[in-house]
Parts: structure tokens; C-alpha cells; sequence
């Protein structure tokens, strides 16, 4: 039985463990370039012992930025930034991967922490948004009108997610995931709340999940087969008139039949404006992975409250999920496999960090106070629940 310290090879590619850290935009980029900032925070998690490491949301287009500041593969220039990253991330014994995406009607932002509005066009650091449908997300957060792709525009955007596949390659990834999630271009288009065209590209599901299985067929293309092509689902909007989870399992089990090789599910984040969203709950997508897998038979990852090392170990032990992502947890603490490795006493924890400073803490084995690092529990309940958390994560 496999659990978190179990490798997991998807086609060509071995992971050393079942433990991603999730994408989380940062920030960090000027003129969409990775940077020292990313060499430092992605090396980290990668000899703090994750399998898999991704940094942000990727732009494939300036304007499918959340912010100016962030992280693009739009430009053939970007791709030295992106090769030292992941020949650090891969030297520190990870594998790097990318998430592709577009933000949509909800890009020309500022960052969360000086309010995460968006600007309007006609601001320096703003630009006009587009999206499938002229519709804006509303709720008060992004007002601005929205341009509502063309047909054209629409085959522009694709040949674009394949150039930014083949620079991604360039840079040396070895897995890629479309985010086909929480809110941005390729969610607009899968859930009602933002797409009501009336040609090939709106109404029935069928007509919804074009435009992301168009864009994997591009990226298909020129993404080796060797290598892993993943996508993140806005797989439900928690509202009566948006996506749902039914069809979520419809939608990806054509993705399969067009190359997909893993499914990663999450939120719509197509409105502030839902009911009962599960987020809050520990664990919180497993239940419906299982489900996804019953049903379309393919290998399956989520985020979300996976951070209790308990949780995220039963969440791959109980064949739910083939591999955990862990977000904020990465964020808290950069060695997060080998304090995981040490409450579940499974694994030689030391085993995950590079090689050479493994040596050292394996022959000089230290106890808490002489490794600044306290031993581990001796025993935690099996499934942890968590206080409520701010709403802000909506559409990251
Ligand atoms: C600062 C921050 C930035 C994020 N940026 C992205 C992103 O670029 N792409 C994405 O798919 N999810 C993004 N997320 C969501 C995380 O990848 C993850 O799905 C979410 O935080 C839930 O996992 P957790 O409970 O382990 O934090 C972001 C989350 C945070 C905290």
C-alpha cells in the first residue's frame, strides 16, 4: 500500500514522494521574470524534501497576469530565469513543475496585501481584461468591463499556451498542469457564472469545455509524452447556476481521452457568492478525488487541509489521491517532508534533505534541543479539524 514516502512515477517521471507544493503566486517578478527571490524560496522546498515542486501560476500572456508583478513564460528571454530554477529545484533531488495559466477577466490587479483590487485599464499598471463572455466577476472586487473573446482571439490564446509548453520545456520542467481553476480564463470558460456565449464556446458542457480541451491539445502537441500533462479544475462553484461537480467528472474524463495524465481538482472560484464551500474542511477535496477516481479511472492530486502530516498520509494510504499538494503548509515551513517524516516515524526523515547535510544529522544524531527541532508526538489524532479561515483564497 502506498503511502506519503512511496515514490510515484507518471510516465517517464518518478517522484520521490507523494508531497507537491502547490502553486502560489508570489509576487516577486518584474517584467515577469523568475529572479533570485524564486531560486531561493523553490530551492528551499526542494531540499526541504517535496517530490514535486511548482512555483506560481505562469502567465502564458502578459495580460494573463494576475498583477505586474508576476511570474510569465510569454517571452523567449524568460527562459534563463525559469532554467536556473529548476536546475536548482532538480539538484536538490525534486522534480520542477509549472502551471500554465491565463487569469482572465480577473488579471490588472494589485496584490492582495494592498487590497487585491483590480485597476482599470487606462492605469500604468493595469490593462483592459478579457474574457469569455462580457460579464464581470462582480461581488464588488473587479468592476471593470470585460472584452469578450473573439473566435480568433480564442485560437490566438492557444497557440499561445503551446508556445509557453515549448519554452517551459527549453527551461528544463518536467511536468506541466493547465490551471483550468479559482476564477481565471480557462474556469470563465467552463462555469455559466462567466461564459454565456451562443456560439461553439458557451452553453451546454460540451460547448463549455472546448476552450480547455482545445488549449490541452495545443500544449499536447509540443509536451513530450514522456512527460507528465496535468491540469488544476475549478471543478465546482458552489452555486445553483455554476459549475458543478458532476460535471467536473464528465469534463475530465474527456480530458483523459485527449492526453491528460493526471487531474488535480479545486475550486471554480467564479463567485464570492456560494454556497457551502467545502474549503474550510479538513481534508477537504478527498472525498470527491475518490470519487473522480471511481469514476474516471486516472491518477488524481488536490490541496486544501492536507497539512496535518496524519491527514495527508491516510488521504494517499486509503487510495483517494495519488500524490497530496500542500500550499500554505509549504509556505510555513520549507522542511515540511521531514517533519512530516518524523510524526509519522515511517520514514528516515533525514533522508530527504541533501545528501550532505543528511550525513550530519544521521551520524551525529542529535535530540530536539541540539537540532533546534523537538521530537515528534507520540501520538495525534488521525484527522485534525480547523478553525474557520478568511475567505481570501478565493481566486488564487
Ligand atoms: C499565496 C498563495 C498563492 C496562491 N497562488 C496560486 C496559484 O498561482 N495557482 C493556483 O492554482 N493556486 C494558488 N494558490 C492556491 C494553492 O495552490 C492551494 O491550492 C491552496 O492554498 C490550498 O492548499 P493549502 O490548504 O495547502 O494551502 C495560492 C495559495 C496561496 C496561499
Amino acid at each position: 500500500m502506498a503511502g506519503l514516502f512511496t515514490p510515484l512515477t507518471i510516465k517517464d517521471v518518478t517522484l520521490r514522494n507523494r508531497i507537491g507544493m502547490s502553486p502560489m503566486t508570489m509576487y516577486r517578478s518584474v517584467d515577469g521574470a523568475m529572479n533570485d527571490f524564486h531560486l531561493m524560496y523553490l530551492g528551499a522546498r526542494a531540499a526541504g524534501g517535496f517530490g514535486l515542486v511548482f512555483p506560481e501560476q505562469v502567465a502564458i500572456a502578459p495580460e494573463g497576469r494576475t498583477t505586474v508583478h508576476c511570474a510569465g513564460i510569454y517571452d523567449d528571454a524568460q527562459v534563463e530565469g525559469h532554467a536556473r530554477v529548476t536546475a536548482m529545484i532538480k539538484d536538490m533531488g525534486a522534480v520542477a513543475g509549472i502551471q500554465l495559466g491565463h487569469t482572465g477577466r480577473n488579471g490588472s490587479e494589485v496584490p492582495p496585501w494592498e487590497g487585491g483590487l483590480q485597476l482599470p485599464p487606462e492605469h500604468p499598471d493595469g490593462w483592459q481584461v478579457s474574457g469569455p463572455s462580457n460579464i464581470p466577476y462582480g461581488c464588488g472586487k473587479r468592476p471593470y468591463p470585460v472584452h469578450a473573446l473573439s473566435v480568433a482571439e480564442i485560437k490566438t490564446l492557444h497557440r499561445q499556451y503551446a508556445d509557453a509548453a515549448r519554452r517551459a520545456l527549453d527551461a528544463g520542467y518536467e511536468w506541466l498542469e493547465m490551471h483550468f481553476a479559482h476564477g481565471y480564463l480557462a474556469s470563465e470558460f467552463f462555469s455559466p457564472l462567466a461564459n454565456q456565449r451562443t456560439d461553439e464556446y458557451g452553453g451546454s458542457l460540451e460547448n463549455r469545455a472546448r476552450f480547455l480541451l482545445e488549449a490541452l491539445d495545443a500544449v499536447r502537441e509540443v509536451w513530450p509524452e514522456r512527460l507528465p500533462l496535468t491540469m488544476r479544475l475549478g471543478s465546482d462553484d458552489f452555486h445553483p447556476e455554476g459549475i458543478t461537480f458532476e460535471e467536473s467528472i464528465t469534463a475530465i474524463g474527456w480530458m483523459k481521452e485527449h492526453g491528460l495524465d493526471l487531474a488535480d481538482i479545486s475550486q471554480g472560484g467564479n463567485t464570492d457568492d456560494m454556497v457551502n464551500p467545502i474549503w474550510n474542511d479538513p481534508s477537504a477535496w478527498v472525498a470527491r478525488a475518490a470519487r473522480l477516481k471511481d469514476r474516471v479511472d486516472i491518477p488524481v492530486t488536490t490541496s486544501w487541509n492536507l497539512g496535518i502530516p496524519a491527514n495527508a498520509d491516510a488521504a494517499i494510504r486509503s487510495g483517494d489521491v495519488d500524490l497530496v499538494l500542500l500550499g500554505r503548509p509549504a509556505l510555513a515551513n520549507p522542511h515540511w517532508p521531514v517533519w512530516a517524516a518524523r510524526e509519522l516515524g515511517t520514514t528516515e526523515p533525514f533522508d530527504l534533505v541533501p545528501k550532505d547535510w543528511g550525513f550530519w544529522l544521521q551520524n551525529f544524531r542529535g535530540h530536539g534541543p541540539s537540532i533546534g527541532w523537538p521530537e515528534p508526538e507520540v501520538s495525534r489524532p488521525a484527522v485534525v479539524t480547523l478553525p474557520q479561515q478568511g475567505a481570501h483564497l478565493q481566486n488564487v
